[in-house]
């Protein structure tokens, strides 16, 4: 089959695929803090890993409804500043309790019963008990072409200025993804425990 982006109902699918068809998506785990020093915390599937030296991330947030924007896009603007929390397995039910609704001001460790670890070179916490976080300065934001409702996106991209990693996850100098078991965002309302892992070189030409 093949269709135009939002005609897919015509070719006989009930849902949008295309977060079905991006698979598996890593989930940034986004603790932010507001101007007016309130801590928040969601997650956030629309999000990589876009350039390693530097660092930076990019996460992209949905409006929340005619002007409004979501408490992270709120935070992240007013202080310039973020923590990307890695979810592992152990982490998946509080990371769904943080993606609720709450009113501005709710701090989310709180709602789902997570510490919150000082950070260092962000004044922002991360989640206790997360392999890996990482801290964030903001880069720039871009607001993402509007959809036929009017509603739309906003990218945002960090720069990454300190890196936690919980020395469990280290293995010979290396992370270990069979410990970490990542967790990641399918379509629909389904997830992925990452735990089927190889090894393959790139070739290499001319020899
Ligand atoms: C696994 C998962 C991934 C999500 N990814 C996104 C995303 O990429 N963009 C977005 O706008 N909302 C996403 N959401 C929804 C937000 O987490 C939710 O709207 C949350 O309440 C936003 O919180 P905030 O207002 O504190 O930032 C996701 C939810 C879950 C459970």
């Amino acid at each position: 089959m093949y269709f135009e982006p939002m005609d897919y109902e015509n070719a006989g699918l009930a849902h949008n695929p295309l977060k079905a068809i991006v698979t598996p998506r890593p989930i940034g785990w986004i603790s932010s803090c507001g101007g007016d020093g309130s801590v928040n915390l969601a997650p956030y599937s629309f999000f990589n890993l876009v350039s390693d030296d530097p660092g930076i991330v990019v996460f992209s947030v949905q409006d929340s409804g005619p002007n409004r924007q979501k408490d992270t896009l709120r935070n992240v603007t007013e202080t310039g500043a973020f923590t990307v929390n890695i979810v592992g397995a152990p982490q998946l039910q509080a990371m769904n309790t943080s993606s609720g609704d709450y009113p501005y001001g709710e701090n989310e460790f709180v709602a789902a019963g997570l510490e919150m670890v000082p950070g260092k070179t962000v004044d922002v916490p991360h989640v206790g008990g997360v392999p890996s976080a990482l801290e964030c300065k903001l880069f720039e934001t871009v607001k993402l072409p509007a959809n036929s409702q009017g509603g739309h996106y906003t990218a945002v991209l960090g720069t990454v200025t300190g890196i936690f990693v919980d020395a469990s996850v280290v293995v010979d100098g290396k992370i270990s993804y069979a410990i970490i078991s990542p967790v990641a965002r399918m379509g629909y309302h389904d997830y992925a425990n990452i735990n089927d892992f190889f090894e393959l070189r790139r070739p290499v030409l001319g020899n």
